[in-house]
């Protein structure tokens, strides 16, 4: 009998389509659940894109609410207090590297929790501090999601029960 063929090697990259809001929000509830507490993590993608949509699922997996989760467009980073703290930063509005410091992003204590970042990509001070990059482009019926960033971080991601079992499955 011939067994299946496992993957030997990790992907480059996870892809994965997500056709609803209610859908983007079961997708980074799962993913929370499998990250390690100080990851930090880059969203990426054009204004309406979801990115804070998958925040929202994010921290619901910590027992935030999800109403609690907005923008932080004027204060620049949130804190949410859940079963572990969720820090939420949106860089849109910030045009300089002083102006990002002064935000005190760089002094942040997220090793017991998480931090995700919208637009970071404006900034190629941060890429080090990424450990996942999830860019996030619109097509006609859904969000098309492209996951890159630490080998080890997408190992564990491609091979989680969260993702396999009827759940929502990678490309
Ligand atoms: N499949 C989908 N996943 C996520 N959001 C979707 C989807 N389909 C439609 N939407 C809608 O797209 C919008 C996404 O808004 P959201 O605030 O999450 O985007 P954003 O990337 O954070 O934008 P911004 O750059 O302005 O902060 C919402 O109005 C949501 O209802
Ligand atoms: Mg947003």
């Amino acid at each position: 009998m011939v067994k299946s063929r496992k993957r030997i090697k990790p992907a480059k990259h996870l892809r994965l389509f997500i056709k609803t809001p209610a859908e983007m929000m079961g997708f980074a509830k799962r993913m929370a659940k499998v990250l390690r507490p100080g990851t930090t993590i880059g969203l990426t993608g054009e204004l309406g894109a979801g990115k804070t949509t998958f925040v929202k699922g994010f921290a619901a997996a910590y027992k935030i609410q999800r109403d609690s989760v907005t923008s932080p467009t004027f204060t620049l980073i949130n804190e949410y207090k859940g079963a572990l703290p969720v820090f939420h930063a949106d860089l849109y509005r910030i045009d300089s590297g002083d102006e990002l410091t002064r935000t005190g992003i760089y002094d942040l204590d997220t090793e017991q929790g998480f931090l995700l970042i919208e637009w970071p990509e404006k900034f190629k001070s941060l890429a080090n501090y990424l450990d996942l990059f999830l860019v996030f482009s619109i097509k006609k019926d859904g969000r098309l999601i492209v996951v890159k960033g630490k080998k080890e971080i997408l190992s564990e991601l491609e091979s989680s029960k969260n993702f396999k079992r009827g759940k929502k499955t990678w490309l």
